[in-house]
């Protein structure tokens, strides 16, 4: 029996993680070694930025989504090279593989490369590397979902949208889906009807956060006017009984962030993360870790945390599991490959834990 059996039967899960941006996977020692490559200076009028063992203890401090995301975009302006992108993009890998991990769609934030002047074609290219190594080598299968910064003007968003490059990555197949993501408070989603009726046109997969650190009128914003078919954390669905109802009804998947809910201040503790709740009402949820290097932890550590927090039996955790990879954007083949694992998972470890 391993040391700690709980933490290894949820490793062993064949987990899928549907929110993840692969800019938020870069470690403070990653950030600083790059700025030192790429000549970037990083802030000097932050005493954050004096190590790498301050960053680390500011991220313990953050107050709210806004406040990380500051740090967020001054920590990926050490990306540079597509050589950059490939680098981290395959640390995720490697981290998501040793957590067990079977499929990960992850997102990235065109915007915050293209308005520094990094280039549409390196970003893709460095991630498209990375994705095609971990499907290769990890046997991880991968879905890349562009996110467009809603902080930003819509037709800043609609630009890049249209962007030749950015057309050929959805037309190729290497980019397909779209996410919004940043500051979410008044930035709504009904700002965006345009972009995903576009995106909807060209087959891509749709999705979007909402109900964050917004009210569960943004969920429902996000589903009438976006048309997306999944809501990135939405745990303030809860304070929308009838909107709750019909997502479970409708089987839409929440893609819930737990540690990061804590460390944003969006909840006061694990135990405020509405697993509960969901689980009541028949809500899908998958469990993800958001930006494992700012938030403490990936996806293993969102799942142990959970499972400290609400003591849950293999049945729930064979929902939770089952819902992410039925909820997942991989193939009905795929798809019956995990089944099939995660039955075998729990035939290994009945009456074990
Ligand atoms: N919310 C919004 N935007 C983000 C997040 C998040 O949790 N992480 C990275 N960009
Ligand atoms: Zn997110």
């Amino acid at each position: 029996m391993p040391a700690h059996p709980i933490r290894e039967f949820l490793r062993c899960l064949p987990k899928c993680e549907h929110h993840i941006h692969l800019e938020g996977a870069l470690t403070p020692d990653v950030l600083f070694s790059l700025a030192a490559k790429n000549q970037i200076t990083l802030p000097q009028n932050d005493e954050a930025f004096e190590s790498p063992t301050s960053l680390i203890e500011r991220y313990k401090r953050f107050t709210s989504l806004d406040d990380f995301l500051h740090y967020y975009y001054i920590g990926m302006s050490a990306l540079v090279t597509a050589s950059d992108f490939e680098d981290l993009a395959w640390d995720y890998f490697q981290h998501a593989s040793a957590d067990g991990v079977a499929h990960a769609e992850v997102f990235f934030d065109p915007q915050a490369h293209t308005t520094r002047g990094i280039k549409y074609t390196t970003v893709v290219e460095g991630f498209g590397k990375a994705c095609k190594r971990a499907e290769k080598e990890l046997g991880i299968t991968t879905l890349l979902t562009s996110c467009f910064l809603r902080h930003l003007p819509p037709k800043d968003c609609l630009e890049i949208f249209e962007d030749e490059e950015v057309q050929k990555s959805y037309k190729s197949g290497v980019v397909r889906a779209i996410g919004l993501d940043s500051s979410e408070k008044d930035f709504p989603p009904e700002n965006f009807t345009e972009l995903y009726r576009k995106a909807k046109d060209l087959g891509l997969k749709l999705t979007a956060h909402a109900g964050e650190e917004a009210p569960a009128s943004y969920i429902s914003s996000a589903l009438h006017n976006l048309g997306v078919t999944r809501i990135d954390h939405g745990i303030q669905l809860i304070n929308d009984p009838q909107l709750m109802k019909k997502i479970a009804l409708d089987k839409t998947m929440l893609t819930v962030c737990p540690l990061s809910n804590v460390v944003l201040r969006c909840v006061d503790t694990i135990k405020d993360v509405p697993i509960r709740k969901l689980l009541d009402a028949g809500v899908q949820f998958s469990i993800n870790s958001d930006d494992p290097a700012y938030f403490g932890g990936y996806i293993l550590d969102n799942y142990v945390a959970v499972h400290e927090a609400f003591d849950l039996n293999v049945k729930e955790w064979e929902s939770i599991v089952k819902a992410g990879i039925e909820g997942s954007w991989c193939s009905a083949e795929r798809k019956d490959e995990l089944l099939q694992r995660l039955h075998r998972v729990l035939a290994e470890w009945k009456g074990k834990i």
